[in-house]
């Protein structure tokens, strides 16, 4: 049987999130510089969107670019957001062709005008599409997420929208970029490290975590074929017994 074919359709995560890590790494073992890795990345990118809308996915969201990403070097932050620009350009009208909606989490007022425009304008022409819901985590931070969401609490607190008494985790997570998503299931990272480095904190609280050494730039398919069976071969408990399940 083929990966594809030992999947449980009915048992599929509803949420994926991927920390799409080690295009340096793999660019470099073969004397390259690091850009085209990340040129090779977005391929892997195109495959795995695919890959994920076809197996009925309804949430993928992808780390792109992390908050503390702006600390390398400038010429490689330029070629990140100018590839970035120019994979919408080409993959726009695909994403439209297969009913997906675009969107972006991050602190989006740090980007370039240009590249917000670009991603606006993607938010915008895919807005009606009803499939998968993709989101791109740019200039993104958990750290920055949660207490961003801790100042809008106070703001309202301090209008009387709210009373601190009343809230509760539901309602934080109301005020996070990600309230209209469910959390997600199964978090995939590439490259053989082992963290989070920041992403989701907050929802991946009872997240399963699935880690492959398999660099970015080699994502395919086949391997998202494993991530989901190695999910669907995982008992999730959320505090209880086996037997209270
Ligand atoms: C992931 O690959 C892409 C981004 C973080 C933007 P890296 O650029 O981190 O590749 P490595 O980890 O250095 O190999
Ligand atoms: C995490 O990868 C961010 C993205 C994949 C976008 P990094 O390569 O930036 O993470 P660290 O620095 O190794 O933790
Ligand atoms: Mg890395």
């Amino acid at each position: 049987m083929s990966l594809l074919e030992r999947i449980d359709i009915s048992k599929l995560p509803v949420h994926i999130a991927i920390i799409m890590d080690g295009n340096g790494r793999w660019a470099k073992k073969q004397n390259k510089p690091r850009v085209f890795g990340h040129q090779s990345g977005a391929s892997a990118v195109k495959r795995t969107i695919e890959g994920s809308a076809e197996l009925g996915i309804k949430y993928l969201t992808l780390y792109a670019f992390s908050a503390e990403n702006w600390n390398r070097p400038k010429t490689e932050v330029e070629a990140l957001m100018s590839l970035l620009v120019s994979t919408i350009d080409k993959e726009l009208n695909n994403l439209i062709k297969n009913n997906i909606r675009f969107d972006v989490i991050g602190n989006l007022s740090l980007l370039p005008a240009s590249v917000k425009r670009k991603v606006d304008f993607a938010i915008e022409k895919t807005n009606r599409c009803t499939g998968m819901l993709l989101t791109l985590a740019l200039s993104y931070g958990g750290r920055w997420e949660i207490t961003n969401a801790v100042k809008k609490i106070a703001e309202d607190a301090a209008k009387g929208l709210l009373n601190p008494q009343d809230i509760t985790g539901k309602i934080f997570a109301t005020y996070l970029t990600t309230a209209n998503m469910p959390d997600p299931e199964l978090l995939i990272r590439t490259s053989g490290e082992l963290r989070l480095s920041n992403f989701l904190l907050w929802q991946s609280a009872y997240t399963e975590l699935y880690f492959t050494d398999v660099m970015w730039p080699d994502f395919n398919k086949e391997e998202l074929y494993k991530a989901v069976l190695s999910f669907q071969n995982r008992e999730r408990r959320f505090g209880k017994t086996t037997e209270q399940l």
